[in-house]
């Protein structure tokens, strides 16, 4: 019979958020377990941003987060924020650069980032135990977390086992599934920041296009991205696309604006008085990439010069290059999705600790959470703000 190792806390999950939930829990003098059933802690972190992680956003706010309760992830962004995690990357001597749009990259491998987050638990005790399969949770007295490598006990218990996307990476919905066993209430989880797919035969598609990228704004009801577009041979995805997803529901259309800033119309009649003579396609590419204007002008322009089309012809197109809207058949799910939109319920966490309202001693962070971040940095941000939040109340 093994003895059950005891800990102050126990934290499932060696992602960005069970991490930094360790390393503050640890270095406040909390004997700390982390157990992952990985091979190697922060994967995500390891591929996130094409390998150069992506890890705050200057422009942080709860406004570009989705969550049941858009109020919910304001108190623990505003205890640690960019300003926070950036002063760690520095204090670890990594180097970095703002892309665009507020987006903090690493100047080189996101494995500093994971080096400088095993480091800061080092420095906190923390015990980091991968490779350990989760085979049950009991409750009661504390918790108990029973694994392949024994029974880990603590009077705290942290979910931070992340969301569904990448299966293949090793995501799981255990956090999720402890909730339940526990009483939280979990919302409904769906792929977000995700390409979407269309089909090829709804009305006003364009086939065929796939490579095609051009800026755009993309709009899904009230809610508008501007940043690039890609057509992929099932859909489309780029930013723009991956960003409006996350506010996707199921057969609601999403409209483009493919010529962004400009009235389309007006820059068509306009370009019909400067050049005359030339072929609608030849037109269109002064505002479009060349096959995107061409399989347009096939598809909404007669033949010959545009001196010969009426106005009314180029309004129309015009019309429907500033609006073309969609019903995408779906998304490409959780094997593409950058996260998981939805999970554990807002109202059952307390917005300060992170600790179930209804639990003792059961805190759940990170995208776990019914919070998920715009694209660009935020989730990390989340996963940081959160994971602090709860290794400082433990
Ligand atoms: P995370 O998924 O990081 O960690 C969960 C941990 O739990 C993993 O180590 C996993 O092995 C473990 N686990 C899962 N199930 C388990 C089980 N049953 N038993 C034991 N352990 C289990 N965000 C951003 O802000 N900037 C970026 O640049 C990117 N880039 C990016 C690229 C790609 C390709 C993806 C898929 C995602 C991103 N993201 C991102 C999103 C970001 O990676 C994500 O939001 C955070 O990693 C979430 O952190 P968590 O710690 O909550 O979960």
């Amino acid at each position: 019979m093994s003895l059950a190792m005891d800990f102050d806390v126990i934290v499932l999950g060696a992602g960005a958020a069970g991490l930094m939930a360790a390393l503050a829990a640890g270095q406040r003098g909390r004997r700390v377990a982390v157990l992952d059933h990985a091979a190697e802690a922060g994967r995500k972190i390891l591929i996130s941003g094409g390998g150069r992680c992506n890890f705050t956003n200057l422009d942080t706010d709860a406004g570009r987060f989705l969550s049941g309760n858009p109020h919910f992830a304001k108190s623990a962004l505003a205890r640690f924020g960019p300003a926070d995690i950036l002063a760690m990357i520095e204090r670890h001597g990594i180097a970095w650069h703002e892309k665009t749009l507020g987006q903090l990259f690493c100047d080189g491998s996101a494995r500093a980032v994971v080096a400088m987050l095993l480091a800061e638990c080092d420095a906190g005790g923390v015990d980091i135990r991968l490779s350990h399969r989760i085979t049950d949770v009991v409750g009661g007295d504390g918790f108990s977390v029973a694994t392949d490598h024994g029974t880990f006990r603590a009077p705290a218990l942290v979910l931070a086992t992340g969301g569904l996307s990448i299966p293949k990476m090793g995501a799981t919905g255990l956090s999720h599934a402890i909730a339940r066993q526990f009483g939280l209430r979990v919302t409904p989880t769906l792929p977000a920041l995700v390409p979407l797919t269309i089909d090829a035969a709804t009305p006003g598609w364009v086939p065929d296009l796939a490579g095609v990228s051009l800026d755009v704004v993309a709009r899904c009801g009230t809610t508008r991205f501007r940043e690039a577009m890609l057509f992929t041979h099932r859909g489309l995805s780029g930013p723009a696309i991956l960003q409006v997803s996350s506010y996707w529901d199921s057969g609601r259309e999403i409209c483009l604006d493919l010529m962004p800033g400009r009235d389309a119309a007006e820059a068509l009649r306009a370009a019909k008085r400067q050049r005359p003579r030339v072929e609608g396609r030849t037109m269109l590419s002064g505002f479009l990439p060349q096959r995107l204007a061409q399989a347009m002008a096939m598809h909404h322009l007669p033949d010959g010069p545009v001196g010969d089309m009426p106005d009314a012809v180029l309004n129309r197109l015009g019309q429907h290059l500033g609006r073309w809207c969609l019903v995408p058949a779906g998304t490409e799910g959780f094997a593409k999705a950058e996260v998981t939109r939805g999970g554990i319920d807002t109202r059952d966490l307390s917005s300060r600790t992170m600790e179930a309202r209804s639990v003792p001693g059961l805190y759940a962070v990170g995208e776990a959470v019914d919070v998920t971040g715009w694209l660009g940095g935020y989730n990390f941000q989340w996963a940081w703000a959160s994971g602090h939040a709860a290794g400082r109340a433990i």
